[in-house]
Protein backbone atom coordinates (compact mmCIF):
# COMPACT_ATOMS: atom_id res chain seq x y z
CA UNK A 1 0.00 0.00 0.00
CA UNK A 2 1.48 3.04 -1.09
CA UNK A 3 -0.05 5.75 2.14
CA UNK A 4 -0.19 9.11 -0.46
CA UNK A 5 -2.88 7.33 -2.62
CA UNK A 6 -5.95 8.27 -2.05
CA UNK A 7 -9.60 6.98 -3.28
CA UNK A 8 -12.16 9.15 -5.02
CA UNK A 9 -16.27 7.82 -4.65
CA UNK A 10 -18.87 9.93 -6.17
CA UNK A 11 -22.48 10.31 -5.43
CA UNK A 12 -25.65 11.63 -7.60
CA UNK A 13 -28.19 11.51 -5.06
CA UNK A 14 -31.63 13.13 -5.12
CA UNK A 15 -30.57 15.80 -3.36
CA UNK A 16 -27.14 16.49 -3.85
CA UNK A 17 -23.94 15.89 -5.98
CA UNK A 18 -21.51 14.26 -3.67
CA UNK A 19 -17.70 13.70 -3.79
CA UNK A 20 -15.95 11.33 -1.06
CA UNK A 21 -12.38 11.59 -0.51
CA UNK A 22 -10.35 8.45 1.15
CA UNK A 23 -7.09 8.14 2.13
CA UNK A 24 -5.38 4.62 1.71
CA UNK A 25 -6.77 2.86 5.10
CA UNK A 26 -10.10 3.98 4.01
CA UNK A 27 -9.90 7.19 6.38
CA UNK A 28 -11.67 10.60 5.52
CA UNK A 29 -9.73 13.12 3.66
CA UNK A 30 -12.06 15.72 2.85
CA UNK A 31 -15.94 15.52 1.56
CA UNK A 32 -18.36 17.90 -0.25
CA UNK A 33 -21.28 18.30 -1.70
CA UNK A 34 -23.49 20.59 -4.21
CA UNK A 35 -27.17 20.67 -3.49
CA UNK A 36 -29.64 19.73 -6.31
CA UNK A 37 -33.71 20.57 -6.88
CA UNK A 38 -36.15 18.11 -7.66
CA UNK A 39 -38.42 19.16 -10.43
CA UNK A 40 -42.01 17.91 -10.02
CA UNK A 41 -43.54 19.28 -13.46
CA UNK A 42 -46.78 17.48 -12.76
CA UNK A 43 -48.26 15.70 -9.17
CA UNK A 44 -46.47 12.27 -9.19
CA UNK A 45 -43.78 13.29 -11.46
CA UNK A 46 -40.10 13.36 -10.60
CA UNK A 47 -36.89 14.59 -12.85
CA UNK A 48 -33.38 16.31 -13.14
CA UNK A 49 -31.59 17.42 -15.69
CA UNK A 50 -28.63 15.46 -16.01
CA UNK A 51 -26.36 18.59 -16.78
CA UNK A 52 -27.21 19.84 -13.29
CA UNK A 53 -25.56 16.18 -12.50
CA UNK A 54 -22.60 16.95 -14.06
CA UNK A 55 -22.42 20.58 -12.80
CA UNK A 56 -22.87 19.63 -9.21
CA UNK A 57 -20.34 16.83 -9.73
CA UNK A 58 -17.41 18.85 -11.06
CA UNK A 59 -18.14 21.61 -8.16
CA UNK A 60 -18.40 18.53 -5.81
CA UNK A 61 -14.97 17.25 -6.92
CA UNK A 62 -13.14 20.40 -7.05
CA UNK A 63 -14.24 21.38 -3.87
CA UNK A 64 -13.08 17.86 -2.36
CA UNK A 65 -9.68 18.20 -3.81
CA UNK A 66 -9.44 21.58 -2.43
CA UNK A 67 -10.45 21.42 1.13
CA UNK A 68 -8.52 18.03 1.21
CA UNK A 69 -5.27 19.93 -0.42
CA UNK A 70 -5.06 16.45 -2.74
CA UNK A 71 -3.57 16.64 -6.18
CA UNK A 72 -5.85 15.09 -8.83
CA UNK A 73 -2.84 12.30 -9.28
CA UNK A 74 -2.79 11.58 -6.27
CA UNK A 75 -6.15 9.60 -6.91
CA UNK A 76 -5.55 5.84 -7.70
CA UNK A 77 -9.21 4.98 -8.89
CA UNK A 78 -12.65 6.71 -9.01
CA UNK A 79 -15.93 4.53 -7.74
CA UNK A 80 -19.44 5.84 -8.80
CA UNK A 81 -23.19 5.86 -7.53
CA UNK A 82 -26.51 7.11 -7.53
CA UNK A 83 -29.86 7.22 -7.47
CA UNK A 84 -31.13 4.14 -9.32
CA UNK A 85 -33.47 3.23 -11.61
CA UNK A 86 -33.76 7.10 -13.38
CA UNK A 87 -34.09 7.54 -17.16
CA UNK A 88 -31.29 9.00 -18.87
CA UNK A 89 -32.04 8.95 -22.87
CA UNK A 90 -29.63 9.96 -25.10
CA UNK A 91 -29.40 10.54 -29.31
CA UNK A 92 -26.48 8.92 -31.24
CA UNK A 93 -24.26 12.37 -30.40
CA UNK A 94 -24.53 11.41 -27.22
CA UNK A 95 -26.71 14.27 -26.59
CA UNK A 96 -29.35 14.48 -23.72
CA UNK A 97 -32.90 14.19 -24.85
CA UNK A 98 -34.58 15.36 -22.28
CA UNK A 99 -34.85 15.66 -18.24
CA UNK A 100 -34.08 12.00 -16.18
CA UNK A 101 -37.57 10.94 -14.92
CA UNK A 102 -36.48 9.38 -11.02
CA UNK A 103 -37.05 6.40 -9.34
CA UNK A 104 -39.97 8.27 -7.39
CA UNK A 105 -41.92 9.51 -10.43
CA UNK A 106 -44.94 7.66 -10.61
CA UNK A 107 -46.27 8.60 -14.71
CA UNK A 108 -46.00 5.07 -15.50
CA UNK A 109 -48.89 2.56 -14.36
CA UNK A 110 -50.08 2.01 -17.79
CA UNK A 111 -46.90 0.64 -18.84
CA UNK A 112 -46.05 -1.35 -16.02
CA UNK A 113 -49.59 -3.22 -17.26
CA UNK A 114 -48.00 -3.24 -20.59
CA UNK A 115 -45.21 -4.80 -19.37
CA UNK A 116 -47.32 -7.44 -17.88
CA UNK A 117 -49.40 -8.46 -21.21
CA UNK A 118 -46.26 -8.32 -23.31
CA UNK A 119 -43.86 -10.29 -20.94
CA UNK A 120 -46.22 -12.11 -18.64
CA UNK A 121 -46.49 -11.10 -15.25
CA UNK A 122 -44.91 -14.30 -13.71
CA UNK A 123 -42.31 -14.65 -16.30
CA UNK A 124 -41.13 -11.05 -15.86
CA UNK A 125 -40.85 -12.05 -12.22
CA UNK A 126 -38.88 -14.87 -12.88
CA UNK A 127 -36.32 -13.50 -15.24
CA UNK A 128 -35.97 -9.78 -13.50
CA UNK A 129 -36.65 -10.99 -10.03
CA UNK A 130 -39.44 -8.42 -9.60
CA UNK A 131 -43.13 -7.45 -10.65
CA UNK A 132 -43.30 -4.68 -12.76
CA UNK A 133 -42.98 -1.14 -10.79
CA UNK A 134 -43.61 2.23 -11.81
CA UNK A 135 -40.44 3.69 -10.71
CA UNK A 136 -38.26 1.35 -12.73
CA UNK A 137 -36.42 2.36 -15.78
CA UNK A 138 -38.67 -0.17 -18.71
CA UNK A 139 -42.12 1.20 -18.20
CA UNK A 140 -40.09 5.30 -18.40
CA UNK A 141 -39.11 3.99 -21.53
CA UNK A 142 -42.35 2.89 -22.62
CA UNK A 143 -44.28 6.03 -21.60
CA UNK A 144 -41.80 7.67 -23.56
CA UNK A 145 -42.40 5.68 -26.61
CA UNK A 146 -46.32 6.56 -26.10
CA UNK A 147 -46.27 10.02 -24.95
CA UNK A 148 -42.96 11.50 -26.49
CA UNK A 149 -42.14 9.68 -29.75
CA UNK A 150 -40.43 12.42 -31.09
CA UNK A 151 -37.92 11.93 -28.66
CA UNK A 152 -38.31 7.93 -28.54
CA UNK A 153 -36.95 7.98 -32.52
CA UNK A 154 -34.21 9.90 -31.65
CA UNK A 155 -32.65 7.54 -28.70
CA UNK A 156 -29.32 5.77 -29.13
CA UNK A 157 -28.14 4.89 -25.76
CA UNK A 158 -30.28 4.31 -22.24
CA UNK A 159 -28.11 5.23 -19.59
CA UNK A 160 -29.02 5.21 -15.69
CA UNK A 161 -27.82 8.33 -13.66
CA UNK A 162 -24.05 7.35 -12.40
CA UNK A 163 -23.52 6.02 -15.90
CA UNK A 164 -24.19 9.48 -17.47
CA UNK A 165 -21.34 10.98 -14.55
CA UNK A 166 -18.93 7.92 -15.98
CA UNK A 167 -19.58 8.63 -19.31
CA UNK A 168 -19.43 12.56 -19.21
CA UNK A 169 -15.80 11.71 -17.33
CA UNK A 170 -14.70 8.42 -19.38
CA UNK A 171 -16.95 8.88 -22.91
CA UNK A 172 -17.59 5.09 -22.13
CA UNK A 173 -21.09 3.52 -21.72
CA UNK A 174 -21.19 1.34 -19.01
CA UNK A 175 -23.18 -0.12 -16.14
CA UNK A 176 -23.22 -2.00 -13.19
CA UNK A 177 -24.74 -5.29 -12.22
CA UNK A 178 -26.69 -3.90 -8.82
CA UNK A 179 -28.08 -0.45 -10.45
CA UNK A 180 -29.16 -2.26 -13.68
CA UNK A 181 -31.42 -4.98 -11.75
CA UNK A 182 -33.49 -1.48 -11.76
CA UNK A 183 -34.31 -1.56 -15.11
CA UNK A 184 -36.99 -4.73 -14.95
CA UNK A 185 -34.52 -5.67 -18.15
CA UNK A 186 -31.66 -7.51 -16.62
CA UNK A 187 -31.66 -11.17 -16.03
CA UNK A 188 -31.19 -11.11 -12.25
CA UNK A 189 -30.19 -14.80 -11.87
CA UNK A 190 -27.92 -14.40 -14.87
CA UNK A 191 -26.37 -11.46 -14.60
CA UNK A 192 -26.78 -10.38 -17.78
CA UNK A 193 -29.58 -8.14 -19.83
CA UNK A 194 -32.48 -10.43 -20.53
CA UNK A 195 -32.70 -10.65 -24.28
CA UNK A 196 -36.57 -12.08 -23.24
CA UNK A 197 -37.57 -9.01 -21.82
CA UNK A 198 -36.18 -6.16 -24.25
CA UNK A 199 -37.56 -8.32 -27.48
CA UNK A 200 -40.95 -8.60 -25.58
CA UNK A 201 -40.77 -4.73 -25.04
CA UNK A 202 -39.61 -4.35 -28.56
CA UNK A 203 -36.51 -2.26 -27.09
CA UNK A 204 -33.27 -3.03 -29.02
CA UNK A 205 -30.42 -4.25 -26.60
CA UNK A 206 -27.76 -1.95 -28.21
CA UNK A 207 -29.40 0.81 -26.13
CA UNK A 208 -28.50 -0.77 -23.16
CA UNK A 209 -24.40 -0.10 -21.70
CA UNK A 210 -22.57 -3.31 -21.27
CA UNK A 211 -22.90 -4.76 -17.52
CA UNK A 212 -20.00 -4.78 -15.00
CA UNK A 213 -18.97 -6.50 -11.58
CA UNK A 214 -18.98 -3.49 -8.64
CA UNK A 215 -15.35 -3.67 -8.92
CA UNK A 216 -14.60 -3.65 -12.52
CA UNK A 217 -12.70 -1.04 -14.51
CA UNK A 218 -15.03 0.34 -17.03
CA UNK A 219 -13.10 3.36 -18.43
CA UNK A 220 -10.48 6.09 -17.28
CA UNK A 221 -11.05 9.75 -17.03
CA UNK A 222 -10.25 11.53 -20.81
CA UNK A 223 -8.67 14.63 -21.21
CA UNK A 224 -11.58 17.13 -20.96
CA UNK A 225 -13.03 15.80 -17.99
CA UNK A 226 -9.59 16.25 -16.42
CA UNK A 227 -9.26 19.57 -17.57
CA UNK A 228 -12.81 20.02 -15.52
CA UNK A 229 -12.38 18.37 -12.38
CA UNK A 230 -8.86 18.65 -11.26
CA UNK A 231 -8.43 14.84 -12.09
CA UNK A 232 -5.45 13.28 -13.73
CA UNK A 233 -6.44 12.07 -17.22
CA UNK A 234 -6.40 8.44 -17.12
CA UNK A 235 -7.25 8.04 -13.42
CA UNK A 236 -9.38 4.31 -13.81
CA UNK A 237 -13.07 3.67 -13.17
CA UNK A 238 -14.74 1.40 -11.51
CA UNK A 239 -18.28 0.22 -12.00
CA UNK A 240 -19.52 1.22 -8.77
CA UNK A 241 -23.07 0.23 -7.71
CA UNK A 242 -26.24 1.74 -7.15
CA UNK A 243 -26.80 3.79 -4.25
CA UNK A 244 -28.18 0.91 -2.13
CA UNK A 245 -26.14 -1.79 -3.43
CA UNK A 246 -23.11 0.91 -2.83
CA UNK A 247 -24.54 2.12 0.55
CA UNK A 248 -24.89 -1.40 2.00
CA UNK A 249 -20.98 -2.35 0.79
CA UNK A 250 -20.20 0.76 2.88
CA UNK A 251 -22.04 -0.41 5.85
CA UNK A 252 -20.36 -3.82 5.49
CA UNK A 253 -23.45 -5.29 4.04
CA UNK A 254 -22.06 -8.22 1.91
CA UNK A 255 -23.27 -11.48 3.25
CA UNK A 256 -26.14 -13.00 5.25
CA UNK A 257 -25.94 -12.10 8.86
CA UNK A 258 -25.79 -8.33 8.65
CA UNK A 259 -28.64 -6.21 7.55
CA UNK A 260 -28.64 -2.53 6.38
CA UNK A 261 -31.55 0.07 7.41
CA UNK A 262 -30.40 2.94 5.56
CA UNK A 263 -33.06 6.11 6.40
CA UNK A 264 -32.15 8.63 3.29
CA UNK A 265 -35.05 10.35 1.04
CA UNK A 266 -35.78 6.89 0.59
CA UNK A 267 -35.91 4.45 3.21
CA UNK A 268 -34.41 0.74 2.73
CA UNK A 269 -34.26 -2.39 4.60
CA UNK A 270 -31.17 -4.38 2.74
CA UNK A 271 -30.24 -8.31 3.11
CA UNK A 272 -27.51 -9.70 1.29
CA UNK A 273 -27.85 -13.26 -0.21
CA UNK A 274 -25.16 -15.72 -0.85
CA UNK A 275 -27.05 -17.31 -3.84
CA UNK A 276 -30.38 -16.75 -6.26
CA UNK A 277 -32.73 -18.90 -5.34
CA UNK A 278 -35.50 -18.89 -8.12
CA UNK A 279 -37.77 -20.53 -5.59
CA UNK A 280 -37.80 -17.89 -2.96
CA UNK A 281 -38.15 -15.24 -5.25
CA UNK A 282 -41.51 -16.81 -6.85
CA UNK A 283 -42.69 -17.39 -3.37
CA UNK A 284 -42.15 -13.63 -2.40
CA UNK A 285 -44.30 -12.93 -5.51
CA UNK A 286 -42.74 -9.50 -5.78
CA UNK A 287 -43.00 -8.19 -2.39
CA UNK A 288 -39.35 -7.22 -2.01
CA UNK A 289 -36.96 -6.42 -4.64
CA UNK A 290 -34.34 -8.53 -5.90
CA UNK A 291 -31.12 -7.71 -7.16
CA UNK A 292 -27.39 -8.43 -8.08
CA UNK A 293 -25.21 -6.82 -5.06
CA UNK A 294 -22.38 -4.80 -6.21
CA UNK A 295 -19.99 -7.04 -4.33
CA UNK A 296 -19.11 -9.48 -7.29
CA UNK A 297 -21.14 -12.54 -7.53
CA UNK A 298 -23.55 -12.05 -4.32
CA UNK A 299 -27.43 -11.03 -4.47
CA UNK A 300 -29.29 -9.52 -2.02
CA UNK A 301 -33.59 -8.72 -1.61
CA UNK A 302 -34.81 -4.94 -0.18
CA UNK A 303 -38.07 -3.20 0.65
CA UNK A 304 -37.95 0.20 -0.42
CA UNK A 305 -40.19 3.09 0.87
CA UNK A 306 -40.27 5.68 -0.99
CA UNK A 307 -40.10 8.82 1.46
CA UNK A 308 -38.46 8.42 4.89
CA UNK A 309 -36.05 11.06 5.43
CA UNK A 310 -38.07 12.48 2.17
CA UNK A 311 -41.01 12.55 4.31
CA UNK A 312 -39.65 14.76 7.18
CA UNK A 313 -37.58 17.23 4.51
CA UNK A 314 -41.41 17.66 3.12
CA UNK A 315 -42.56 18.20 6.17
CA UNK A 316 -40.26 21.03 7.40
CA UNK A 317 -40.06 22.64 3.70
CA UNK A 318 -43.77 22.61 3.08
CA UNK A 319 -45.26 23.21 7.42
CA UNK A 320 -42.50 25.37 9.05
CA UNK A 321 -39.47 26.29 6.93
CA UNK A 322 -38.42 29.06 9.04
CA UNK A 323 -37.25 26.23 12.17
CA UNK A 324 -34.51 24.61 11.76
CA UNK A 325 -34.52 20.76 12.25
CA UNK A 326 -32.73 20.25 15.74
CA UNK A 327 -35.53 23.11 17.05
CA UNK A 328 -38.77 20.46 15.49
CA UNK A 329 -37.08 17.10 16.45
CA UNK A 330 -36.44 18.41 19.97
CA UNK A 331 -40.42 19.36 20.70
CA UNK A 332 -41.12 16.28 18.87
CA UNK A 333 -38.66 14.17 21.53
CA UNK A 334 -41.12 16.10 24.14
CA UNK A 335 -43.86 14.07 23.06
CA UNK A 336 -44.88 10.62 24.24
CA UNK A 337 -44.64 7.62 21.59
CA UNK A 338 -47.83 6.54 19.88
CA UNK A 339 -47.92 10.37 19.77
CA UNK A 340 -51.11 10.59 21.81
CA UNK A 341 -53.62 8.76 19.21
CA UNK A 342 -51.81 10.61 15.97
CA UNK A 343 -50.80 8.65 13.24
CA UNK A 344 -48.78 9.35 10.02
CA UNK A 345 -48.96 7.48 6.38
CA UNK A 346 -45.35 7.93 4.88
CA UNK A 347 -46.68 7.62 1.32
CA UNK A 348 -46.23 11.37 0.12
CA UNK A 349 -44.39 10.29 -3.70
CA UNK A 350 -46.60 6.28 -3.52
CA UNK A 351 -45.46 3.49 -2.10
CA UNK A 352 -43.05 0.58 -3.29
CA UNK A 353 -42.59 -1.95 -0.13
CA UNK A 354 -44.82 -2.97 1.67
CA UNK A 355 -47.35 -1.78 -0.73
CA UNK A 356 -46.61 -1.07 -4.29
CA UNK A 357 -48.81 1.43 -5.10
CA UNK A 358 -48.23 4.83 -7.10
CA UNK A 359 -52.05 5.89 -6.21
CA UNK A 360 -50.71 5.60 -2.43
CA UNK A 361 -50.64 9.15 -0.43
CA UNK A 362 -49.24 10.16 2.90
CA UNK A 363 -51.96 11.08 5.69
CA UNK A 364 -51.89 12.18 9.32
CA UNK A 365 -54.49 10.18 10.96
CA UNK A 366 -56.19 10.15 14.46
CA UNK A 367 -55.69 14.45 14.59
CA UNK A 368 -57.52 16.03 18.04
CA UNK A 369 -57.13 19.41 19.35
CA UNK A 370 -54.59 18.56 21.94
CA UNK A 371 -52.03 17.76 19.11
CA UNK A 372 -49.57 20.49 18.45
CA UNK A 373 -46.97 20.53 16.45
CA UNK A 374 -44.45 18.45 17.93
CA UNK A 375 -46.48 15.41 18.22
CA UNK A 376 -47.34 16.02 14.32
CA UNK A 377 -43.15 15.95 13.68
CA UNK A 378 -42.97 12.75 15.40
CA UNK A 379 -46.00 11.13 14.33
CA UNK A 380 -43.72 11.64 10.92
CA UNK A 381 -40.69 10.12 12.17
CA UNK A 382 -43.12 7.55 13.89
CA UNK A 383 -44.62 6.80 10.33
CA UNK A 384 -41.59 5.94 8.69
CA UNK A 385 -40.19 3.67 11.19
CA UNK A 386 -43.44 1.64 11.28
CA UNK A 387 -42.69 1.83 7.53
CA UNK A 388 -39.26 0.19 8.11
CA UNK A 389 -40.83 -2.53 10.52
CA UNK A 390 -43.35 -3.57 7.31
CA UNK A 391 -40.10 -4.21 5.15
CA UNK A 392 -38.22 -5.96 7.95
CA UNK A 393 -41.17 -8.21 8.62
CA UNK A 394 -41.31 -9.40 4.82
CA UNK A 395 -37.57 -10.10 4.76
CA UNK A 396 -38.10 -11.64 8.05
CA UNK A 397 -40.74 -13.90 6.61
CA UNK A 398 -39.13 -14.99 3.38
CA UNK A 399 -36.83 -17.62 4.68
CA UNK A 400 -33.76 -15.27 5.58
CA UNK A 401 -34.99 -15.07 9.33
CA UNK A 402 -32.11 -16.67 10.71
CA UNK A 403 -29.29 -14.73 8.28
CA UNK A 404 -30.68 -11.12 9.13
CA UNK A 405 -29.00 -10.81 11.74
CA UNK A 406 -27.19 -7.33 12.90
CA UNK A 407 -29.12 -4.51 11.68
CA UNK A 408 -26.64 -1.63 10.66
CA UNK A 409 -27.81 2.14 10.07
CA UNK A 410 -27.11 4.82 7.92
CA UNK A 411 -28.69 7.71 6.26
CA UNK A 412 -29.03 11.35 6.51
CA UNK A 413 -32.18 10.55 8.80
CA UNK A 414 -29.73 8.60 10.40
CA UNK A 415 -27.99 11.44 11.88
CA UNK A 416 -30.77 12.25 14.76
CA UNK A 417 -30.58 10.51 17.78
CA UNK A 418 -33.86 10.46 18.49
CA UNK A 419 -35.14 9.12 15.18
CA UNK A 420 -32.55 6.36 15.88
CA UNK A 421 -33.95 5.48 18.90
CA UNK A 422 -37.79 5.87 17.32
CA UNK A 423 -36.96 3.50 14.65
CA UNK A 424 -34.56 0.49 16.95
CA UNK A 425 -38.07 0.86 19.30
CA UNK A 426 -40.65 0.43 16.27
CA UNK A 427 -38.05 -2.69 14.78
CA UNK A 428 -37.83 -3.83 18.39
CA UNK A 429 -33.73 -4.55 17.71
CA UNK A 430 -30.63 -3.06 18.60
CA UNK A 431 -29.05 -1.05 15.81
CA UNK A 432 -25.65 -0.24 15.05
CA UNK A 433 -23.99 2.73 13.82
CA UNK A 434 -21.78 2.50 11.12
CA UNK A 435 -18.93 5.44 11.64
CA UNK A 436 -19.32 6.47 8.11
CA UNK A 437 -22.06 9.88 7.16
CA UNK A 438 -21.93 8.78 3.22
CA UNK A 439 -22.60 5.33 2.93
CA UNK A 440 -23.11 5.28 -0.58
CA UNK A 441 -19.95 7.08 -1.74
CA UNK A 442 -17.72 5.25 1.09
CA UNK A 443 -18.95 2.05 -0.54
CA UNK A 444 -18.38 3.73 -3.91
CA UNK A 445 -14.30 4.77 -3.23
CA UNK A 446 -14.51 0.94 -1.67
CA UNK A 447 -15.06 -0.75 -4.77
CA UNK A 448 -12.68 1.12 -6.48
CA UNK A 449 -9.91 0.21 -4.54
CA UNK A 450 -11.20 -3.50 -4.91
CA UNK A 451 -10.84 -2.56 -8.42
CA UNK A 452 -7.16 -1.89 -8.71
CA UNK A 453 -5.95 -4.87 -6.35
CA UNK A 454 -5.68 -2.64 -3.01
CA UNK A 455 -7.64 -5.49 -1.80
CA UNK A 456 -8.33 -9.38 -3.01
CA UNK A 457 -12.32 -8.64 -2.40
CA UNK A 458 -14.95 -6.77 -1.95
CA UNK A 459 -15.68 -8.40 1.96
CA UNK A 460 -11.60 -8.37 2.77
CA UNK A 461 -11.83 -4.35 1.93
CA UNK A 462 -15.10 -4.35 4.07
CA UNK A 463 -13.13 -6.09 6.99
CA UNK A 464 -10.48 -3.42 6.71
CA UNK A 465 -11.84 -0.04 5.61
CA UNK A 466 -15.32 -0.63 7.43
CA UNK A 467 -15.50 0.84 11.45
CA UNK A 468 -18.87 0.48 13.54
CA UNK A 469 -20.02 2.88 16.09
CA UNK A 470 -22.16 3.01 18.82
CA UNK A 471 -24.94 0.28 19.16
CA UNK A 472 -28.86 1.75 19.93
CA UNK A 473 -30.88 -0.30 22.18
CA UNK A 474 -34.39 -0.72 22.36
CA UNK A 475 -36.00 1.66 25.14
CA UNK A 476 -39.06 0.81 27.59
CA UNK A 477 -41.48 2.54 24.68
CA UNK A 478 -40.51 -0.53 21.97
CA UNK A 479 -43.52 -2.58 24.34
CA UNK A 480 -45.90 0.87 23.19
CA UNK A 481 -45.20 0.48 19.39
CA UNK A 482 -45.36 -3.53 19.28
CA UNK A 483 -49.04 -2.80 20.78
CA UNK A 484 -50.13 0.27 18.15
CA UNK A 485 -48.38 -1.16 15.06
CA UNK A 486 -51.69 -3.10 14.03
CA UNK A 487 -53.49 0.10 14.49
CA UNK A 488 -51.05 1.86 11.92
CA UNK A 489 -51.31 -1.70 9.39
CA UNK A 490 -54.96 -1.27 9.69
CA UNK A 491 -54.66 2.09 7.48
CA UNK A 492 -53.55 1.62 4.19
CA UNK A 493 -55.86 -1.34 3.71
CA UNK A 494 -58.86 0.64 5.03
CA UNK A 495 -57.82 3.56 2.55
CA UNK A 496 -56.61 1.62 -0.31
CA UNK A 497 -60.00 2.17 -2.21
CA UNK A 498 -60.25 5.72 -1.22
CA UNK A 499 -56.75 6.42 -2.27
CA UNK A 500 -57.22 4.57 -5.67
CA UNK A 501 -60.06 7.05 -6.61
CA UNK A 502 -57.98 10.27 -6.41
CA UNK A 503 -56.54 11.15 -9.52
CA UNK A 504 -53.30 10.77 -9.75
CA UNK A 505 -52.68 14.07 -12.09
CA UNK A 506 -55.29 16.36 -10.46
CA UNK A 507 -53.46 18.57 -7.75
CA UNK A 508 -57.04 20.60 -6.81
CA UNK A 509 -58.54 17.21 -6.55
C1 LIG B 1 -33.89 1.96 -4.64
C2 LIG B 1 -34.50 3.30 -4.83
C3 LIG B 1 -33.96 4.47 -4.09
C4 LIG B 1 -33.18 5.33 -5.03
C5 LIG B 1 -32.86 6.69 -4.46
O1 LIG B 1 -34.60 0.96 -5.29
O2 LIG B 1 -35.39 3.49 -5.59
O3 LIG B 1 -33.25 4.11 -2.98
O4 LIG B 1 -32.05 4.65 -5.43
O5 LIG B 1 -31.99 6.73 -3.48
Amino acid sequence: MNPSEAYLGIDISTTAAKALLLDAAGRLIASASVAQELSQPQPGWSEQHPETWWNGVVGAIRKALQEGRVAGERIRAIGLTGQMHGLVLLDERGKVLRPAILWNDQRTAEQCEEMKRRIGAERLLQLSGNPALTGFTAPKILWVRQHEPEIYDQIAQVLLPKDYIRYRLSGEFATDLAGASGTSLLHVAARNWSEEICAALALPLSWLPPVHEGSEITGSVQAAAAAATGLRAGTPIVAGGGDQAAGAIGMGCVSPGTTGVTLGTSGVVFSPLAQYDAAAVSALAGRLHTFCHAAPGCWHYMGVMLSAAGSLQWYRDRLAPEVLYPALLAEAAQVPAGCEGLFFLPYLSGERTPHPDPSARGAFIGLATHHRRGHLTRAVLEGVAFGLRDCLALLEGADTASLLGELRISGGGARSPIWQQIVADILGQPLVNVNQAEAGAFGAALLAAVGVGRFPSVSAACDDWVTLGSSIQPSEDASRYAEIHPRYRELYPRLQDWFAGVPLNSPTT
